[in-house]
């Protein structure tokens, strides 16, 4: 049954969304298909290999429509473009974290380093971001800068992962660097959604800083995936960011709270890691987790009388934050929108 969700502005409905969001899919199918058709891609199935590159979650995209449809009346040529660029950057960005991470499976595929070789594997992706700004630059120049700061971002975010520490007072560097690798995307997420809508310089602003904070509460997320057992298997590799000594949030309070306890040895000691990864899938760390998280939630949610369709804005943290569901064990008092 369709729910249209109305108050004032004109109606949308989730299977509006989802419809357009599958174009948004369509069109990075096809786009993808021709990158790749010239290119001597060394694997034996080279649709198993588009299909994962105009695959996923489809995220940021869906956020663009929501937020577009929250806070006025989209230009759906404007959006859909929008969301293609922001989808193939945000594809070729997994396909080079893939090769950094040393992680083997991605969309439910071999991750492209491992389907093909390391070489291709970083060429596919400069094309894809070859074309995402090309799009991009079809829109206006306002839209392409705001792609091109927010890779940049994303590039720095990543360069700073070498540099975390797991002593006590990391927290807003983590914050930071997470905020740049993947709060920086959502928050362009919501700026081209505000743009799409045609809202003022001054709401854009203030939508992409709530985007950031969204983009950082899915960051946190998606970490808990990494650490968790209950996680369900989501066609990627669980446990990489332990085994790469990476301080996420989850592992950097699990380190924390035994070190509290009198633990000495330094988080990067094999010696740890057992009780590491179960203090980082305990419920107590969950329970950290979320209220940071609830507390990102409602920053975002202080937007709510800027928008004209408040319930949009529900929809999209519900999207975004759509994995939190499915931790059953503890229940924190997160309430799904
Ligand atoms: C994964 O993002 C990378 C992170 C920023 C944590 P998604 O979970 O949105 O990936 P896809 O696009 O659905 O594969
Ligand atoms: C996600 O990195 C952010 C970027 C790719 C820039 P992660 O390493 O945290 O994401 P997953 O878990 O591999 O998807
Ligand atoms: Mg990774
Ligand atoms: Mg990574």
């Amino acid at each position: 049954m369709t729910i249209p969700i109305t108050r004032g502005a004109e109606p949308f409905s989730p299977e509006a969304i989802d419809a357009q969001v599958s174009s948004v899919a369509a069109d990075l199918r096809s786009r993808v298909s021709e990158c790749i058709a010239n290119v001597p891609l060394p694997v034996d199935d080279s649709s198993i290999v588009i299909d994962a590159l105009s695959g996923g979650k489809h995220l940021r995209a869906r956020t663009l429509f929501l937020i577009a449809h929250s806070f006025g009346t989209p230009d759906l040529r404007f959006a859909t473009d929008a969301a293609v660029a922001l989808e193939l950057l945000h594809t070729a960005s997994l396909i080079h974290d893939d090769i950094i991470d040393g992680s083997r499976f991605r969309r439910g595929q071999p991750a492209l380093h491992c389907a093909a070789d390391e070489a291709t594997a970083i060429l596919v992706a400069d094309l894809l971001i070859a074309v995402s700004f090309a799009t991009a630059a079809t829109l206006g120049a306002p839209p392409a800068a705001a792609l091109a700061g927010t890779f940049a971002q994303l590039c720095t975010g990543q360069l700073l992962e070498p540099t975390l520490s797991w002593g006590d007072d990391a927290q807003s560097e983590i914050e930071h660097y997470a905020t740049l690798k993947t709060g920086a995307l959502f928050g362009t997420a919501f700026e081209l959604g505000a743009m799409a809508a045609s809202c003022d310089r001054a709401l854009q602003d203030r939508l992409r800083e709530s985007g950031r904070r969204l983009g950082l509460a899915f960051q946190l997320t998606d970490d808990l995936l990494d650490v968790r057992d209950d996680a369900l298997n989501l066609g990627k590799d669980h446990g990489a960011d332990l085994r790469n000594g990476i301080p996420t949030l989850p592992l950097w309070s699990a380190y924390r709270r035994l070190a509290d306890l009198g633990e000495t040895r330094s988080a990067s000691d094999p010696s740890l890691r057992n009780d590491l990864t179960d203090e980082a899938g305990s419920d107590r760390t969950l329970r950290d987790m979320r209220k940071r998280i609830d507390a990102l939630v409602e920053e975002v949610r202080s937007l709510r009388p800027q928008a004209k369709q408040p319930r949009g804005l529900e929809l999209t943290v519900g999207t975004v934050l759509a994995n939190l569901d499915q931790f059953t064990s503890a229940n924190c008092g997160f309430e799904a929108p």
